[in-house]
């Protein structure tokens, strides 16, 4: 596996800005189609290494929504029948902000569907992940191969999450000159897991349904395959890619994390920070900034207007932006709510989001017990995204795991201060009493305990409260050593 690898500077005539060409490949790149934060690193991400002088080039498949986002796009490979599906074809158009290539793997049976890249609009599992995402690996090895028949060739396959796993298997067992691969977790939870016998429909040889390969649990998990063949693997935090080599964190992989810990590394993801910006932000009533932070009082008073709030200065608003889901502690949220707006009279609380529908239907069902004091909006909208972190005071992202959160990065550019739980990204991001407030133990206990610090800050310490909030807004959260990191690995992966 380790042989035969082109090395990223092979070809440095052939390249536009010098830097290595990259393939990234996702299942969601935002604006084309997004369920979480994955979406926001996929577009950031390849932006900052162009910027660097990398060429990158973008793979997902050809949902509706891309296509409509995408607007002009034409044929640039016909991919013929692949896995028994047909037409597979390339469409290539240019990303909407960044103008970076992107091929849209169009298979219409397969992706052309109403719902989420994952779940059809009753939240089921669409059946059949596993061949949408089998095929997806497989373009992408032979984009990254150079058999789809273009021009362009890879020195680098980024892969990211269960989705894109097999294509490293699918780089890795080929001899002769072949692209490095990147793997990058951004949620071990989520692993790709299907029936064994999905194996020969993706044309995968028996040999690979062992514990040491892809086998999992006697199921076959894309995740798995990832993590084993990939050249090297990275995720999106330093505190994740420890904790993903303990039994707490590990979902089930930690002995294959802790065995290839030496090609394992943790790159903190940054945000937008041209897309979340308080000083220009064309979605909020003010525009504010950390010397000129005043006018983030008028965004105050628009959020709860818009969330039905008392329109009260003094109040302190908590807000919830994330997806509604047991990882988000939406649970413990909701149990203890009730309590801490009947110990503090003034707290207002705020929710933007979706997911798990019983806990959706909780929050909703407490609305009524406390007019003016709760604005529940089950959904997803960037717009209100934007006027919620605004608004928001403190932001209540308390996450049992959190393998990097993009939110609470948001929310501290914003002035929200984060109260969460110490994991992952959040462990390499906040600091008690500095830029937020943070607990231990995933309890409604310690969160409540957190969130009394929080509220006490608030109410009795004004000056102190100012000061984590100046700092907070002054972080750094772009995606420049990220950027840098990657390449390093690029260039470290290719050495091997
Ligand atoms: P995760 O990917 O685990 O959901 P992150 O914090 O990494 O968590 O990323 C979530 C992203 O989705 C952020 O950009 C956040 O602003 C956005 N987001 C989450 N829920 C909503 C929602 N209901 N409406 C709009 N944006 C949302
Ligand atoms: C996943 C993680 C989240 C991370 C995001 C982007 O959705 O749950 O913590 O920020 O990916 O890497």
């Amino acid at each position: 596996m380790r042989t035969c690898v082109a090395t990223a500077m092979a070809d440095p005539a052939a390249k536009a800005g010098g830097g290595p060409r990259v393939l990234l490949v996702s299942s969601e790149i935002h604006p084309l189609a997004k369920t979480g934060g994955l979406a926001d690193v996929c577009a950031a991400l390849p932006r900052a290494l162009a910027k660097r002088g990398a060429d990158v080039r973008l793979l997902m498949p050809a949902y509706d929504s891309a296509l409509a986002q995408l607007g002009a796009a034409h044929v640039a490979a016909d991919l013929g029948e692949m896995l028994g599906c047909e037409p597979v074809r390339l469409l290539q158009g240019h990303m909407p902000a960044t103008g970076l290539p992107v091929w849209l793997l169009d298979c219409p049976p397969l992706y052309r569907r109403p719902g989420t890249p994952y779940q059809d609009a009753q939240g089921e599992d669409w059946p059949d992940n596993w061949l949408r995402f089998g095929l997806l690996a497989h373009a992408a090895a032979r984009l990254a191969l150079g058999n789809a028949g273009l021009e362009w060739r890879p020195d680098v396959l980024h892969c990211h999450d269960w989705p894109t796993g097999l294509a490293a298997y699918l780089v890795a067992r080929v001899a002769g000159t072949r692209p490095h691969t990147l793997f990058t977790i951004h949620n071990a939870a989520f692993q790709g897991n299907f029936p064994l016998d999905c194996a020969s429909r993706l044309a995968l040889p028996q040999e690979v349904l062992t514990p040491d390969a892809m086998e999992f649990w006697g199921r076959l998990s894309f995740l798995k395959a990832g993590v084993r063949y990939a050249d090297r693997i990275s995720t999106v935090s330093p505190t994740y890619a420890r904790e993903l080599r303990t039994p707490e964190y590990g979902c089930g992989m930690e002995g294959l994390f802790e065995q290839r810990a030496g090609d394992f590394v943790g790159i903190l993801n940054g945000i937008d920070t041209e897309r979340w910006d308080p000083r220009t932000d064309a979605c909020i009533a003010e525009h504010y900034s950390p010397d000129a932070p005043q006018g983030k009082a008028a965004c105050k008073a628009e959020l709860q207007r818009a969330s039905l709030l008392a329109v009260d200065p003094e109040a302190p608003v908590m807000a919830f932006a994330s997806r509604v889901t047991w990882q988000k502690m939406a649970d413990l949220v909701l149990e203890r709510m009730p309590r801490m707006l009947a110990r503090h009279p003034r707290l207002q609380f705020a929710l933007l989001g979706a997911g798990e529908r019983k806990l959706e239907r909780g929050f909703e069902g407490l609305a009524p017990q406390f007019t003016r004091r709760l604005g529940i909006h089950i959904g997803y909208a960037e717009r209100e995204e934007h006027r919620l972190q605004a608004g928001a005071d403190l932001l209540l992202p308390g996450a049992r795991y959190e393998p990097c959160g993009l939110a609470h990065m948001i929310g501290m550019r914003y002035g929200a201060l984060p109260v969460a739980r110490r994991t992952g990204g959040i462990a390499d991001t906040v600091e008690e009493a500095a830029n937020g407030f943070l607990f231990d133990a995933p309890t409604g206990d310690d969160m409540e305990a957190a969130v009394e610090r929080s509220l006490d800050t608030y109410a009795r310490r004004p000056r102190t409260w100012a000061a984590l909030r100046e700092r907070a807004m002054r972080g750094e959260y772009g995606w420049d050593r990220a950027a840098h990191a990657y390449l390093e690995l690029y260039a470290g992966a290719a050495a091997i």
